[in-house]
């Protein structure tokens, strides 16, 4: 185990857990507890929980739970030691020696190492005469020596094994390289191969000013056009952005996403540092939430093309999800903005400032777009029109918004407002009808536990389950009642499997005079660790007497002395016979 302890337990007391997440997330008290808005997830009502008592989160919207360190580890994405320290960091703490040695956290050092000697070298190659055709092409596509530099832009040659050469002769073995995903494994498993040649380098770089990944570009029309690291262990493409680490710092909260790395470049070199671009794949959700934290506004500039309207269409609802006003820029000419900007010459900075300042919110862009279906010079088309439009207002969650929009439209089709509005009422009725049964739907297979996949017997043995979960919630409310429940329950007792083990360590934590909960977050998964903090967070304030206690007790008992339990995989085949002569006669 990494760390001491009674340091972990210091260290949890002096950063309480709503003081942190109060940095992060605006509070408000509710009874004992307090409610926010769920920073993992985009919501517009809150069902993010911090229980104070226990000093833990939950939240019942996405299921995320966890203690002031999880709640560290997801939102800066840090490992566990990593969290560990920024939290000793913030209460003034020293880290006692040599404790954070484990073995995860050095392999994300070196890898990070080996990332920040290959960006080094990919940049050290494209300035050197080997890197000529590199430079050329970054020449070629207009960008100035400071740029080169300012984004660490690098060359790999078409050597198959100069960078892995490289960062061996740096003291990197092979298996940290794989693992940089830097190398790939020849298939015969003898030795390995760089995984980029022949393609400009784009770093990408966090907020800590790690280079965590490369995106790499063939320099011809060649495929694949990019390649990407893959995830490792200090990267997840999902969850990143190229270039926040500047956009962070530009002074702005409002950002520019655009659709890939040459388009932020360029957009940058013309003056505006608050781009960024997915890292070659569709905007998620992960990347919105990530984005609130650092703007409150997002002007899409994706391709004009066919292609870059559809990635619009799917950015749109999941930036409005994460809280994030919209705005959509439209470019002239079914260009994108690297090559727009290049085509205005010296204007090129002032023209894109101008289709910024230009550029409608996301409700006037799908109003236009609806528009171009329909022919308005008929009534037909008008009607059709009207009525589409009708239902996207509906879709809008603000009254205000809503007014603006029919407003406008009335005007226009000189219509009557109460008509139009009145439409726009009865589609607001279906919709919310439709997504309140949908999150009823969503409850209910929470609930039932289908389609679970940690916790599959939850669904098939219900009540079992509940009693094993009770318990387990009363245990960790109450670990001075520890002794009493190991003497009337066994684990074996337990019928949820994943109760089983949950119990089977608890119990074992507390025996050894360990408080239950201290290393929930370096022990268990992610969904493990969320499973049991839904369970408390499930249990808590449910008054839990003595007596609710024995209950679950007996619940337990009963359902372990049924003699239809048990794995049928294990029975013998007069067992078998029995059980399923019993199933014919309970079905007559
Ligand atoms: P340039 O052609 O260099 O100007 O790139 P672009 O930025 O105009 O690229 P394009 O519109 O073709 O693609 C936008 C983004 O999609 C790129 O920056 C990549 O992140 C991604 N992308 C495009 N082609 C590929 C590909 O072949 N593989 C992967 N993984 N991503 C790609
Ligand atoms: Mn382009």
């Amino acid at each position: 185990m990494a760390f001491p302890e009674s340091f972990i337990q210091d260290l949890k007391m002096r950063n309480s857990i709503t003081d942190v997440v109060s940095s992060y997330v605006s509070l408000k008290r509710r009874g004992r507890n307090m409610i926010g808005l769920c920073p993992f997830h985009g919501e517009k009502t809150p069902s993010f929980n911090i229980y104070t008592e226990d000093e833990h989160f939950y939240c019942f919207g996405c299921g995320a739970g966890g203690d002031v360190i999880t709640f560290i580890m997801k939102i800066e994405n840090l490992d566990y030691t990593d969290a560990v320290k920024f939290l000793a960091q913030r209460a003034g703490m020293d880290i006692p020696e040599n404790s954070y040695d484990n073995s995860m956290s050095r392999l994300r050092t070196r890898v990070l190492e080996a990332n920040r000697e290959a960006a080094r070298y990919y940049y050290k190659t494209l300035i050197s005469p080997a890197g000529r055709e590199g430079l050329d092409y970054f020449h070629s596509r207009m960008l100035s020596d400071r740029t080169i530099r300012h984004f660490g832009l690098g060359f790999a040659d078409d050597d198959w094994s100069s960078l892995t050469n490289h960062l061996k002769s740096l003291g990197f073995s092979e298996n940290e390289l794989v693992s940089a995903n830097l190398a790939v494994r020849r298939r015969s498993g003898n030795g390995v191969f760089d995984r980029f040649t022949n393609r400009v380098m784009f770093p990408i770089i966090d907020l800590r000013g790690n280079v965590i990944a490369f995106g790499g570009r063939i320099m011809t029309d060649q495929k694949p056009k990019y390649l990407n690291t893959s995830d490792t262990p200090v990267f997840k493409k999902s969850a990143n952005l190229f270039s926040l680490n500047n956009a962070k710092n530009a002074g702005t909260r409002t950002l520019l996403l655009c659709e890939g790395y040459m388009d932020v470049i360029a957009v940058n070199q013309a003056g505006f540092a608050n781009a960024v671009a997915t890292l070659g794949t569709a905007l998620t959700a992960e990347q919105a939430t990530l984005i609130k934290r650092y703007a409150d506004e997002v002007v899409i500039c994706y391709d004009a093309d066919e292609a870059g309207q559809k990635a619009t269409a799917r950015a749109i609802p999941i930036l409005r999800g994460a809280g994030l006003l919209v705005r959509v820029l439209s470019i002239p000419n079914g260009k994108d903005p690297d090559e727009y900007i290049k085509s205005q010459g010296a204007d090129g900075p002032e023209a894109f400032r101008a289709i910024i300042e230009k550029s409608g919110n996301d409700v006037d862009y799908r109003l236009q777009k609806l528009r171009a279906d329909y022919n308005l010079q008929t009534s037909d088309g008008r009607v059709g029109y009207l009525e589409a439009a009708s239902r996207l207002v509906a879709g809008i969650s603000s009254a205000i918004e809503q007014d603006v929009y029919a407003s406008k439209l009335c005007r226009e089709f000189g219509l009557d407002k109460s008509a139009f509005m009145a439409q726009v009422e009865k589609h607001g009725k279906k919709l919310s009808r439709e997504q309140y049964k949908k999150q009823q739907r969503k409850i209910q297979t929470d609930l039932s536990g289908r389609g679970d996949r940690l916790d599959p017997d939850r669904a098939k043995k219900p009540r079992s389950s509940s009693a094993e979960e009770a318990l387990l919630a009363h245990l960790l409310s109450h670990p001075d009642s520890a002794d009493y429940i190991k003497s009337r329950v066994q684990p074996e007792q337990f019928q949820n499997t994943l109760m089983r083990r949950y119990y089977s360590y608890f119990l074992q934590r507390t025996e050894q005079g360990l408080d239950p909960m201290t290393n929930v977050s370096a022990d268990f998964t992610d969904d493990e660790r969320n499973k049991i903090y839904k369970i408390i967070s499930k249990y808590s304030g449910v008054a839990s007497t003595k007596r609710a206690l024995d209950e679950y007790i007996n619940v337990i008992h009963e359902e372990s002395e049924r003699p239809d339990r048990g794995d049928i995989s294990k029975m013998t085949p007069e067992q078998l016979n029995e059980r399923l002569e019993r199933i014919r006669k309970a079905k007559k």
